[in-house]
């Protein structure tokens, strides 16, 4: 098939999350203007550059985590895994502002060391990060759309010692989860090895 999207899909449902896959889901956590914990799943996420370290996440309509991320310039985010997917779809339910989604979705919170708010505690891996930016995206007409995007940059990276293994983040240990499209998600519990030409049979740690 072919489709425009400005035209429809024609399609019982949008296929367009279901492509992009998958999506790594992490638990935004900011503290709103009254110092009371926010937090929410997202997977319009992802790293824009490793040097600084650099994220971003985006809100489809004008969403707390953005609003508090924006206004305090903090937030952290917690890997949100297999065995933590009850807590991850808990959390995503739209609770008025003011009430802290830890305590409903039965998550612990951590305290950070370089910003106010807090973490996931049973995540194996939180970073810390400062608002560096925040945007509305615009479309092709240069009109406005309801969503907003926030970039940050790491400032500092908690990852559980379980899971560092040789001196290497196990990640199919940690089974990330990740969102596919309609109410499908995935696991990571499996990763193989693929040296680039460029490597000469050994990964030394450094990416090109
Ligand atoms: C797995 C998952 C991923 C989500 N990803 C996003 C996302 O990327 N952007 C978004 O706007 N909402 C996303 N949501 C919905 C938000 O989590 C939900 O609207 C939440 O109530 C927002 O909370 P907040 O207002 O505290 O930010 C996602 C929900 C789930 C379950």
């Amino acid at each position: 098939m072919f489709y425009q999207p400005k035209d429809g899909h024609g399609l019982p449902f949008d296929p367009f999350k279901a492509i992009i896959t998958p999506r790594p889901i992490v638990w935004i956590s900011t503290l709103d203007n009254n110092g009371v914990p926010n937090l929410a799943p997202y997977s319009f996420f992802n790293a824009l550059t490793s040097n600084p370290p650099m994220l971003m996440f985006s809100s489809e309509t004008f969403k707390h985590s953005a609003g508090y991320a924006r206004d305090s310039g903090e937030f952290s985010f917690s890997l949100a895994t297999v065995p933590l997917q009850t807590q991850m779809n808990a959390s995503s339910g739209a609770l008025p502002a003011g009430e802290n989604e830890y305590i409903a979705a039965n998550l612990e919170m951590a305290p950070c060391e370089l910003i106010a708010p807090p973490r996931v505690a049973q995540s194996p891996a939180c970073m810390e990060c400062k608002t560096v930016s925040f945007t509305q995206l615009k479309d092709l007409d240069g009109n406005p759309i309801n969503t907003f995007m926030v970039i940050g940059q790491v400032v500092a990276v908690h990852i559980n010692d379980e899971y560092l293994v040789d001196g290497r983040f196990d990640t199919a240990a940690a089974q990330p989860l990740a969102r596919c499209g309609y109410r499908d998600y995935a696991g990571v519990s499996e990763v193989f090895e693929l040296m680039r030409p460029t490597d000469g049979g050994e990964f030394t740690g450094v990416d090109r």
